[in-house]
């Protein structure tokens, strides 16, 4: 099913062209993977996948703190798209450790305890899956946050290694949720009840109407420490001093 070219008004639309990156992607780099958080961004890619791509494959990491709407979207998919994701969790002897050391709340008491949760629970199993891959595929947006604004749609990842491909960077949420609307994409029910920005349970709640999207990841940290270390590109690309290079280039 195609799109009608009202989704950003040219008939060279940004579906058809999200498409095109996505095959183009694919094809150099048959071993990518997208990373799906179950955030209505990545429901997108994987729509656009299952068309342009359907063997490449898709994960998400399963903190053990996610919110029961956001491990349902698996089935979700599964009936929709026919898809199998990875699912990848932490190692549970570090959890247990974490936990055990500093509570099942800990993030709430320092960046730093919080840093070491998100280091655990998400980090480690990140490499664990990136490990030996070419590049890795994400449905951030630059409009998302500031940490974003200055995001390229491909990158190199020199905390991971590999290729990073942001597809969906220059969209806006308006775009997002068109495309949606007219393909009737599946997507988390808790974006309806005020989750622009989906984490862990703990670390989300709702948003007010006109807030900024990312208002309620980490709502009491400062907004330029709001990244988890998946993304650490997008706060050591805004120190001065630190570059970000690709061997390639070299
Ligand atoms: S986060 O770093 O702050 O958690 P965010 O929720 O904005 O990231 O999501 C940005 C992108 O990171 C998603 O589109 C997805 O590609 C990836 N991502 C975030 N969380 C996960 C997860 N739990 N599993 C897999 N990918 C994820
Ligand atoms: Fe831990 Fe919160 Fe990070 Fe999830 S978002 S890994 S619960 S600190």
């Amino acid at each position: 099913m195609d799109v009608p070219t009202s989704i950003d008004g040219s008939p060279d639309s940004a579906w058809a062209a999200l498409r095109a990156e996505l095959a183009r992607i694919a094809a150099a780099h048959p071993d990518a993977l997208l990373a799906s958080s179950m955030g209505v961004e990545d429901m997108v890619l994987i729509h656009a996948l299952a068309q342009v791509a359907p063997r490449l494959e898709v994960f998400m990491l399963d903190t053990g703190r996610l919110h029961a709407e956001t491990l349902a979207m698996v089935d979700v998919l599964a009936a929709r798209y026919g898809a199998t994701l990875r699912i990848v969790r932490p190692d549970p002897e570090a959890v247990q450790a974490h936990v055990q050391a500093h509570g099942a709340y800990a993030f709430y008491d320092s960046v730093e305890l919080r840093k070491a949760c998100c280091g655990i629970r998400k980090v480690e199993p990140l490499r664990r899956t990136l490990a030996g891959r070419s590049a890795w595929i994400t449905g951030q947006r630059r409009e998302q946050s500031v940490t974003r604004s200055g995001l390229d749609v491909e990158e190199w990842d020199a905390a991971f290694g590999l290729r990073k491909f942001n597809p969906l960077a220059a969209w806006t949420s308006e775009q997002v949720w068109a495309l949606v609307r007219a393909l009737d994409i599946p997507y988390n029910p808790l974006h309806d009840r005020g989750y622009p920005s989906i984490g862990c349970e703990p670390c989300t709640r709702a948003v007010q109407p006109g807030e900024d999207p990312r208002a309620g990841r980490w709502w009491w940290e400062q907004r330029d420490s709001r990244e988890c270390g998946l993304h650490a590109g997008n706060l050591a690309g805004r120190r001065p001093g630190v570059v970000a290079r690709d061997p390639a280039l070299r």
